[in-house]
């Protein structure tokens, strides 16, 4: 009877041999390859229970080499499978990787991002307003008269009588102010749009910021030490210049200059030999602006600046031509 179930064993190892070295040699992938070692050789397999059984010696040599040969095809299919994945037979992963190019943050973008920390440091939130304005946002809300020229559609893009692209970010100060109450710090950044001919010095889509606050007791000092503070952290410490100006959505209105970061007031190139660069526009929020929205410019007071991120940019960098921020010419953009 030991003669009989030992003969059987060893017929059904070599017949359990060839059935898992097919199903092995089939596997396609490294998942499939381990439900097939549960099946063959895990602690419930036939085999290794039929193991455990065993009595005599040639039926335990009989299934050990059964063992071997499936743990064999096993190691070598894993190998196999390792080296070549599912989907790309010709994926060789020995070979050296490519170096991946990475890629670097708009010039402009970088400067915008720089303007925001300045400011979020100082506790200002950021406000994004809208490209596509109302006439009385960009315009009527902003003090600007109707005669006004900037209103000509020579120089602003018109959608109809009553929409237009922004023609400045200032419409951004209306917009946060019918939405909430004082007190306010923001800036707000983005693209705007005049129609300029595109030259080396203009082009019809460029960016700005604003800035606004409004509280109680503010003052035209408060609007200098916040320019200085902003200047400092973009351009290193500066000497700050008001000259007086006019908009008509400040009283009174300034325009705010640098000493120049290059010759640092000597006078040179960039500066045109002045030792000055223009940087902006500001003022005092003017009494008819907080009554377009509502404020009472009894009880509140602000101050509100803009100015030109592209061509803050252009100057920092001594570029010769505004269109260089829109060629993506990877030679130009590489560099920052
Ligand atoms: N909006 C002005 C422009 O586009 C810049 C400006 C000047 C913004 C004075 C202001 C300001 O907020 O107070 O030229």
């Amino acid at each position: 009877m030991d003669e009989r179930r030992g003969s059987l064993a060893a017929v059904n190892a070599e017949a359990l041999t060839a059935e898992a070295l097919a199903a092995i040699e089939g596997a396609a992938s490294a998942d499939e390859l381990e439900e097939l070692h549960v099946r063959y050789l895990g602690r419930k397999s036939a085999l290794k229970l039929a193991l455990r059984e065993v009595r005599d010696r040639e039926t335990g040599m009989a299934l050990n080499t059964a063992r071997q040969a499936i743990e064999d095809a096993f190691s070598a299919r894993e190998a196999a499978l390792a080296a070549v994945p599912d989907d790309d037979p010709s994926f060789d992963p020995t070979l050296p990787g490519e170096a991946v190019a990475r890629g670097s943050l708009h010039l402009i973008t970088q400067l915008r991002r720089r303007i925001e920390d300045v400011f979020l440091g100082m506790g200002y939130t950021v406000y994004d307003g809208r490209e596509v304005e109302t006439v009385w946002h960009n315009f009527d809300a902003l003090n600007q008269p109707e005669a006004h020229p900037s209103r000509d559609p020579r120089d602003t893009f018109y959608f109809d009588e009553r929409t237009l692209l922004r023609t400045h970010t200032s419409p951004s100060q209306i917009r946060a102010m019918q939405a909430q109450d004082p007190p306010i710090y923001l800036v707000s950044l983005g693209r705007t749009y005049r129609r300029d001919p595109l030259d080396a010095t203009h082009t019809p889509v460029f960016h700005q910021v604003e800035g606004l606050a409004v509280d109680r007791g503010i003052t035209l000092a408060d609007l200098r030490g916040t320019i200085e503070l902003f200047t400092s952290a973009i351009f290193g410490r500066r000497e700050v210049r008001m000259r007086t100006s006019f908009f008509p959505f400040t009283e009174p209105s300034v325009e705010f200059d640098i000493t120049c970061y290059l010759c640092d007031g000597r006078g040179c190139p960039v500066c045109k030999h002045s030792g000055w660069i223009e940087m902006g526009g500001a003022g005092m929020v003017d009494p008819n602006v907080f009554e377009a929205v509502g404020y009472d410019p009894e009880e509140w007071q602000g101050f509100a600046f803009g100015l030109g991120i592209d061509r803050i940019a252009f100057l920092r960098h001594g570029l010769p031509d505004l269109r260089l921020f829109w060629d993506n010419d990877l030679r130009m953009t590489r560099q920052f």
